[in-house]
């Protein structure tokens, strides 16, 4: 698949699990109270048990609604996208067990997956929820293809308003009513049709279960929904666990219908017992009614809830936080229902609350951003401040996102790689006159020397790190412990060495080191406060086959591409094609710059434009003074790995030199 198709199909992925988990989320948050009782009956139907005060059911339904939605936030802005891609993964891994369970056992009725908004079959969901886990595993395999919407350093503002958002939301739901009532018993059903229609065009899924009986068990549904005064229903489904806070309140709204010609009843699934424990204990005057519990609980997301019916349409619902205010006596009819229409314009404004401010922000960033400047990435080599290379004459390849300016403030360097040459005798006095020569005549540019581990303690001490710093060839990829042999990240660092060489060829393909050897070690290093110089390029077979691009950019992926920008500032690349490595065979200046041009691109898709500007990209592979030159003049060509040509100071210094005019 092409990169940009990848990009499109990837963009899509997001879009798709972005929506879904948003609106899956979302409508859960407009009613948690009626996604908890799905809670319990799934925790019913495991067979788990728990304490009645930790309310688990309702505290598991907001978590998992305020989780949903900000995942699907995380999603759609391409927020911190591996954590998200991976989260993503685990949750549709969990959907999918529970929906194979759910086609087997059927412990459930209709899933949940959407609160009360969709309802699908067992195996509807099963195929949704696989058809995610496939979008989900695209995702873990590609998480870095879409770019983020908000600039890392904004990213929190956004996860932190988004989480305030949505379990505000979740609160206010649960103490008032859901804002759009998804079930049957919305304001504005009638009732009476829905019980007795007088017509058959009626779908089975409006036909009402609406049925109380008096405590007799006399039917009285019919009394009730042809009744010619308006009706208020107390809807209590069950008396010991409705909030006793209200009582007063339901009194007075009691005194207020027997005034106004109000009917006024309580419905209840509760036994007789707990019906009489009521009314002694709060004083209650009002007739009661016996209905079913799951009908009641339908009826109003609240113990008690209270619903105004009249010609048996519903006309209004008030949950207990939020009773009609009928104190003042004047109140009236069209008051009582005026409220009801609320509802859209609340939830818009709540809507707007959340889409707005995020708007704003999203805009913002991204504005700044683009107006930040540019600044150079800290210098890695502190002596190469005093550029002299205003006037190179950079020959810009096509493909080149550098420019002349970026070039200039990119860090050049000029790294050694002894490999296994040197006594440490021999070594030392390399290391001494190289140190005196480049403090006697001073470089433009970093200079590194990278020795085998038995020079680094004794050179360290010696070096002006002004103008020559110290790296290892080579480290561990574990921290420590019993590995015979081994060298660690943090004995390198130990020595006052400051670099490391990974990745170089001649260990990938003798010591057998794969992509992930390489990015523990890589790992290992930066956090040992190492600098990594990173050797990618292709074999002859490879570049002969037109290769060298798949292959250089498999090696980045493979060991680079869990870094953070942050981290990847303190890698240095070096572009070593293998075929020229030891073999007096270079690449070509032009040939070498296809390939940085390539590499910086590839990086700046991972990391963005500025750090791939900013990153140093070093030739290796055959460099001598003779041809440094000509390959350091090209733009996407920032120093140059130097392995036996760095093993004489002469040739070493005339390498460095080539920065210089
Ligand atoms: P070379 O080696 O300069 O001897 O070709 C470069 C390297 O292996 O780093």
């Amino acid at each position: 698949m092409s990169e940009r198709v990848l990009k499109i199909v990837m963009q899509v992925v997001r879009l798709i699990l972005g929506c879904t988990f948003i609106l899956s989320g979302f409508v859960k948050a407009v009613d948690p109270r009626g996604f908890s009782y799905k809670v319990e009956e799934y925790l019913q139907a495991a067979n788990m048990d728990f304490p009645d005060w930790m309310n688990l059911p309702l505290v598991a339904a907001i978590v998992i609604c305020c989780a949903e939605f900000v995942l699907g936030i995380y999603l759609l802005l391409g927020l911190r996208r591996k954590f998200t891609a991976v989260a993503t993964l685990i949750v549709c891994v969990v959907f999918t067990i529970i929906s194979v369970l759910l086609v087997i056992f059927h412990p459930v009725h209709d899933c949940g997956c959407f609160g009360e908004f969709i309802s699908l079959t067992d195996a509807q969901t099963l195929i949704k929820n696989i058809v995610l886990l496939g979008l989900a595993i695209l995702l873990v395999r590609n998480p870095q293809v879409a770019k983020p919407l908000v600039p890392e350093g904004w990213q929190w503002i956004v996860s932190l308003y988004t989480c305030v958002f949505i379990f505000v939301f979740c609160l206010r739901s649960v103490y008032y009513l859901p804002l759009i009532d998804f079930r049957q018993y919305k304001v504005g059903a009638d009732l009476r049709e829905m019980v007795f229609p007088t017509h058959d065009d009626i779908k089975p899924e409006e036909i009402s279960d609406f049925m109380v009986l008096d405590t007799l068990s006399e039917d009285q549904t019919a009394q009730i929904l042809f009744k010619k005064e308006p009706t208020i229903l107390i809807i209590a489904p069950l008396l010991n666990e409705a909030s006793t806070g209200v009582t007063e309140k339901l009194a007075t709204i009691n005194d207020w219908c027997r005034d106004n010609g109000y009917d006024i009843f309580c419905l209840t699934a509760s036994p007789l017992k707990d019906i009489r424990k009521w009314c002694y204990y709060n004083d209650a005057e009002y007739p009661f009614l016996i209905a079913d519990h799951t009908l009641l609980k339908t009826m109003v997301r609240s113990n008690p809830g209270v619903m105004l019916l009249r010609d048996g349409v519903i006309r209004n619902k008030w949950s207990a936080n939020n009773l009609p205010e009928v104190e003042d006596a004047s109140v009236d009819e069209k008051e009582l229902e005026a409220t009801a229409g609320n509802n859209g314009k609340i939830l818009l404004k709540i809507l707007l609350w959340y889409l707005l401010p995020m708007l704003l922000i999203i805009m913002l960033s991204n504005l700044i951003k683009k107006r930040k400047p540019k600044l150079p990435k800290l210098l890695k080599v502190s002596n190469d401040a005093d550029d002299t290379n205003d006037s190179y004459d950079s020959n810009n390849s096509k493909n080149s996102i550098t420019t002349k300016n970026t070039k200039t403030m990119r860090q050049k360097i000029v790294a050694g790689n002894w490999k296994m040459n040197m006594t440490l005798q021999e070594g030392v006095a390399l290391a001494k006159e190289l140190n005196e020569i480049l403090s006697a005549d001073k470089p433009n540019c970093g200079v590194v020397i990278c020795t085998p581990f038995i020079h680094l303690a004794s050179i360290a001490p010696m070096l002006d790190t002004s103008v020559l710093k110290l790296g290892a060839e080579n480290c561990a990829d574990k921290e420590k412990g019993a590995y015979t042999g081994e060298v660690s990240a943090a004995m390198v660092k130990s020595t006052g060495a400051e670099y490391v060489i990974l990745g170089h060829s001649e260990r990938r393909a003798y010591y057998g080191e794969t992509p992930e050897i390489l990015k523990e070690k890589v790992n290992l290093a930066l956090a040992n406060g190492l600098k990594v110089i990173f050797c990618i390029g292709e074999v002859l077979e490879e570049r002969e086959a037109g290769k060298q691009n798949e292959v250089v950019a498999a090696q980045l992926k493979g060991s680079l591409y869990d870094l953070t920008a942050e981290q990847f500032a303190n890698v240095v690349l070096a572009y070593e094609p293998v075929w020229a490595i030891g073999t007096g065979k270079t690449a070509t200046a032009d040939q070498a710059e296809e390939m940085h041009a390539f590499i910086r691109a590839e990086i700046a898709k991972q990391f963005g434009q500025e750090v791939a500007e900013n990153t140093t990209i070093q030739y290796g592979g055959s460099c001598k003074p003779s041809n440094a030159k000509e390959l350091f003049a090209k733009p996407d060509v920032d120093g140059g790995l130097i392995g036996g040509a760095s093993l004489k100071a002469a040739d070493f210094k005339g390498i460095i030199d080539a920065w210089k005019d």
